[in-house]
């Protein structure tokens, strides 16, 4: 018999409620984002995004509900993201699980959010364990060996600033508005990104450790250098940089395949978080991978960015394990993935 498990998400600005089930259907999938709440601020603000999530969240699972023509007695576990995140999003997500799973008399599930995004590809395209995970959001930059549920080796990851960060201030360094992943995308398409030559940092580094303040701080140097910047000066700092950003993370590709192949045999490349939204960098990343025998996946680009299928769909292996957690579970604000063995 089908199992159906509702997921939530609020550890960040998404406010979402979705079902899956154990076809690997999603049977609902709606996400309520916050970017106007936010924007004047050019970035997320912890204190409204959880306010926002206690008004959201509730309107996010009526939506889906409707969507899934089901009724919440038809649902047999309830998965919320409960850390790492906004801990004030966090919590009030985590407390709605819980008070949907104890009316409803099921399980409730606490689920990793990085875990969420590194099993994705599980419900999209059936990878098999192990493969190698490329994790870049707005807060996580890892690559992971993902070897089986719960069973995750970080193989190195972001000295400071995560990827999306980087895309986020950049953007905010010229008032492109926020978030600053998608616009920083679509202003590189019409740029020039070989008119600036800006560091890759720790690029002969033979690890694969990322960095990507320097990188940050030179394109804020060299917009104060340009004073006021036409149009076209945006396009070729965005083509730059991002054009640095992937050049980095190819190399630091190469670096992550040669340990994970100390430890795995998978021959599956995954790019999974935000940053996976990224056409250059899934580009960059698939001919690599083609190059060295390996299958590239990236989930579609709607269940790259912060989404509850992802919730639910953990929720559901987890469930599936065996795994369900109590009502005293305490949400994290921070909560690393090799943490998850049980
Ligand atoms: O996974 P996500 O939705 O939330 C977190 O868990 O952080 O990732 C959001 C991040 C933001 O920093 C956003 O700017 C970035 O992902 N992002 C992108 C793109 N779309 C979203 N970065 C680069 N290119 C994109 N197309
Ligand atoms: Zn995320």
């Amino acid at each position: 018999m089908s199992i159906r498990i509702l997921g939530l998400e609020s550890s960040c600005d998404d406010s979402a409620a979705a079902i899956v089930d154990s076809q690997r259907n999603i049977l609902s999938n709606i996400v309520i984002a916050q970017d106007q709440e936010h924007k004047p601020y050019k970035g997320v603000v912890p204190e409204i995004a959880a306010r926002s999530h206690l008004i959201n969240l509730e309107i996010a699972l009526d939506r889906c509900m409707s969507q899934s023509s089901l009724s919440l007695s038809d649902i047999d576990a309830v998965a919320a993201t409960s850390g790492p995140g906004l801990i004030g999003g966090v919590i009030v997500g985590s407390m709605f699980g819980k008070a949907i799973a104890s009316v409803l008399g099921k399980p409730f599930i606490a689920v990793n959010h990085l875990e969420g995004h590194a099993l994705t590809v599980r419900l999209t395209d059936n990878v098999q364990f192990p493969y190698l995970l490329l994790l870049a959001s707005g807060g996580h930059c890892q690559f992971v060996a993902v070897k089986a549920l719960g069973d995750y080796k970080i193989l190195g990851s972001t000295l400071d600033d995560a990827i999306g960060e980087a895309f986020d201030k950049v953007a905010k360094m010229m008032n492109l508005g926020f978030p600053g992943g998608p616009i920083i995308e679509k202003m590189a398409i019409n740029g020039d990104a070989s008119r600036f030559d800006f560091p890759r940092p720790l690029y002969n580094q033979k690890n694969c450790d990322m960095s990507f303040s320097g990188l940050k701080t030179a394109v804020r140097l060299k917009i104060l250098g340009l004073g006021v910047l036409t149009q076209q000066d945006m396009c070729d700092i965005a083509a730059s940089f991002q054009k640095a950003v992937c050049d980095v993370i190819i190399r630091k590709t190469q670096h992550a395949i040669e340990y994970y192949e100390k430890i795995c045999d998978g021959k599956n490349i995954v790019v999974s978080g935000g940053v996976a939204a990224n056409s250059a960098i899934r580009n960059a990343l698939k001919v690599l991978s083609e190059c060295l025998g390996y299958n590239f996946v990236a989930p579609t680009t709607k269940l790259c960015t912060d989404n509850a299928a992802m919730i639910a769909f953990a929720g559901l292996e987890r469930f599936q394990a065996g795994i369900v957690d109590g009502m005293d579970f305490k949400p994290r604000a921070r909560w690393n993935l090799e943490e998850m063995q049980n």
